[in-house]
C-alpha cells in the first residue's frame, strides 16, 4: 500500500471516529436533558453524563452497529411528566420509541418529524391529551403507531 493511500485511510478512520464521538455526545446530552425534566425517573439511574461511555447499555437504550441510539424502549417505567424536553432532532438513527404504560401527559413536541427513520412509535397507556402535531404526518417510515388508552382528542394528521 502506498504511503499516500495509508494516510487517506487514517484520515477517513479519524473522521469516522470524530463523527461517532459527536453523535454520541449529542444523544447523551439529549437523553439526560429529558431525564432531568421528568418528575419521576428512578428507573433511569444509569442515565448520566458521567456514564456517557456506557450509553449503549443504559436502561432502555439500544444502539445500532455504529453505536448510535436506535431504540428507546421504556415500558411501564413510571416516567412522569412530558416529552417536551426530549429533543428528537438529536436522534437521527432512532427507529423505535416505545414508552407505553407510563404517566406522560400533553403530546409529542412539534419537531418529531426529524425522526426520519422511525418505524415504531408506542405511546399507549399514558395520559397524552393534546392533538397530534401535524409533523407526525411527515414520519415517512412509520409502520406501527400505538395510541390506545390515552386521553386524546382531535384528528391524526397523515
Ligand atoms: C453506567 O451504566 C451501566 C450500564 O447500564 C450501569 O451498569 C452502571 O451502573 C452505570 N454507572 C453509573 C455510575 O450509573
Ligand atoms: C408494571 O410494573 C409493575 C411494577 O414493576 C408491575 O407490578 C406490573 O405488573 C407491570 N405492569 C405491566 C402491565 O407490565
Ligand atoms: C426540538 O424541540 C426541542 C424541545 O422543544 C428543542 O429543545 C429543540 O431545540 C428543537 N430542535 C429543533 C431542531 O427544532
Ligand atoms: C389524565 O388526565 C386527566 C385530565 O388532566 C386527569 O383528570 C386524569 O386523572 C389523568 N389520569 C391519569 C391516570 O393520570
Ligand atoms: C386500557 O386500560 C385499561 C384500564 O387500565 C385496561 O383494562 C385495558 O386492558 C387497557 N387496554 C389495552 C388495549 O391494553
Amino acid at each position: 500500500m502506498s504511503k499516500l493511500h495509508t494516510q487517506h485511510l487514517l484520515l477517513l478512520l479519524f473522521l469516522r471516529l470524530l463523527i461517532k464521538k459527536i453523535t454520541t455526545a449529542t444523544e447523551v446530552k439529549a437523553l439526560v436533558k429529558w431525564k432531568t425534566s421528568l418528575t419521576s425517573s428512578e428507573s433511569l439511574s444509569s442515565w448520566s453524563l458521567s456514564n456517557a461511555t456506557n450509553l449503549c447499555h443504559w436502561t432502555g437504550v439500544i444502539c445500532d452497529a455504529t453505536g448510535s441510539v436506535a431504540k428507546i424502549i421504556l415500558p411501564n417505567s413510571t416516567l412522569t411528566s412530558t416529552l417536551n424536553e426530549l429533543d428528537f432532532a438529536s436522534f437521527a438513527n432512532l427507529i423505535q420509541l416505545k414508552i407505553h404504560l407510563n404517566l406522560l401527559v400533553e403530546m409529542l413536541p412539534s419537531n418529531t418529524s426529524t425522526l426520519s427513520k422511525l418505524t415504531h412509535l408506542d405511546l399507549s397507556g399514558n395520559n397524552f391529551t393534546q392533538p397530534f402535531p401535524s409533523s407526525i404526518g411527515r414520519l415517512s417510515e412509520l409502520q406501527d403507531l400505538q395510541l390506545y388508552n390515552n386521553s386524546l382528542s382531535g384528528v391524526i394528521p397523515y
